[in-house]
């Protein structure tokens, strides 16, 4: 395939054109207000089949399909419990997933063979409009390589995945920019599966008590995998904040800053600030496309700040830590 053509997602055209794509089993990627997705009819096994080829995604690792409306939720999944609908009518449209028992229509190679489906109702206007216009459920995993950082506007995509994908809708920089919470009802007790922007504490303030991953340790699905977020360059978490890095002599590296560092440090080639003060929405927010411009530079290390694990912060080191860790995925 040539490379992908780029549309601005403010065109009512480009929203028409896209989801005749979508329609005839070609694949789109638009943006959410986490990340920029990569869309196909969730309800053609042909069109879902070309996410995971052009992802290099191993068929095992399930998608999200993302809904426009609560009609679409019926036909795709069960809902039985008062709080599975508490949870939604909290968090939905925003950048909740929900997982919940599937029905028979949604072909197997979405879920992968799972009798499971994560569903999400995204916020974004252009990913509400899409969906609509296209009148079907929108199988999307995150628009990148399989295992690379997650792509958080039209340009990443074009790096990534240009020559695989039929179009991108630009819709600018994606306010979140880390994945969304993803919560399972399907076990005897609500399960965080992903830690997202929606935390913990808000979503306990709705349903109760929810097991987090680190109470849970069994593995369902590779996006929880030890290595996934990964950049070309090694990736190290940095001890307590504000202790120095042995950054070894001879070594060129970048730092990844969560707030503006109280000195400049020239041990350091290159330095992002996440958030000039500390705060975790914005950093949140520049996190892949730091850690994208750190990879680019070639370094032989990257170093990366740690942030309190609170609200936000669990989904950010989540993501770090993914990053940082040696244990490659292999698919
Ligand atoms: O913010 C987001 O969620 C973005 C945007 C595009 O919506 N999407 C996204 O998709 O992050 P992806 O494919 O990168 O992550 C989907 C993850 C899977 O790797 C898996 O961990 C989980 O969702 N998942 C999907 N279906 C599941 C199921 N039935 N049971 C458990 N986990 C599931
Ligand atoms: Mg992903």
């Amino acid at each position: 395939m040539s490379q992908a053509q780029v549309l601005p997602a403010s065109d009512p055209k480009s929203i028409r054109f896209a989801a005749e794509i979508i329609r005839g089993g070609g694949l789109v990627a638009f943006p959410t207000e986490t990340v920029y997705g990569l869309g196909a009819d969730a309800l053609n096994p042909e069109a879902v089949a070309k996410i995971f080829e052009a992802k290099q995604r191993p068929s095992f690792d399930p998608l999200i399909v993302h809904i426009a409306n609560r009609e679409a939720l019926d036909l795709l999944a069960q809902v039985i419990s008062p709080i599975d609908h508490r949870l939604m009518d909290a968090f939905w449209p925003g950048p909740l997933t929900v997982v919940l028992p599937k029905r028979e229509n949604v072909p197997d190679i979405v879920t992968a063979g799972l009798r499971t489906i994560a569903i999400r109702m995204p916020a974004h206007p252009v990913a509400q409009a899409l969906i609509r216009e296209a009148g079907v459920p929108i199988a999307a995993p995150s628009a990148n390589p399989f295992g690379y950082v997650s792509p958080t506007c039209a340009e990443h995509v074009l790096d990534g995945l240009g020559d695989r994908v039929d179009l991108i809708l630009d819709g600018g920089p994606c306010l979140i920019g880390v994945e969304s919470t993803i919560v399972s009802m399907v076990g005897a007790w609500p399960e965080l599966l992903r830690p997202g922007s929606i935390t913990l504490a808000e979503i306990q303030e709705v349903i109760g008590p929810i097991m987090s991953v680190a109470v849970s340790q069994t593995v369902v699905a590779p996006g929880q995998l030890p290595r996934h977020y990964a950049t070309q360059t090694p990736v190290t978490i940095l001890g307590a904040q504000g202790a120095r890095p042995a950054v070894e002599e001879q070594e060129r590296a970048g730092l990844l800053a969560m707030s503006a560092p109280s000195h400049l440090d020239g041990r350091f080639s290159a330095i992002e600030v996440l958030s000039p003060t500390g705060d975790l929405r914005e950093a949140a927010r520049n996190l892949f496309a730091a850690l994208r411009r750190l990879d680019a530079l070639g370094f032989d290390r990257l170093y990366a700040e740690p942030c309190d694990e609170q609200g936000l912060g669990l989904a950010i080191m989540d993501r770090l830590r993914r990053c940082a860790s040696p244990n490659q995925f292999k698919a």
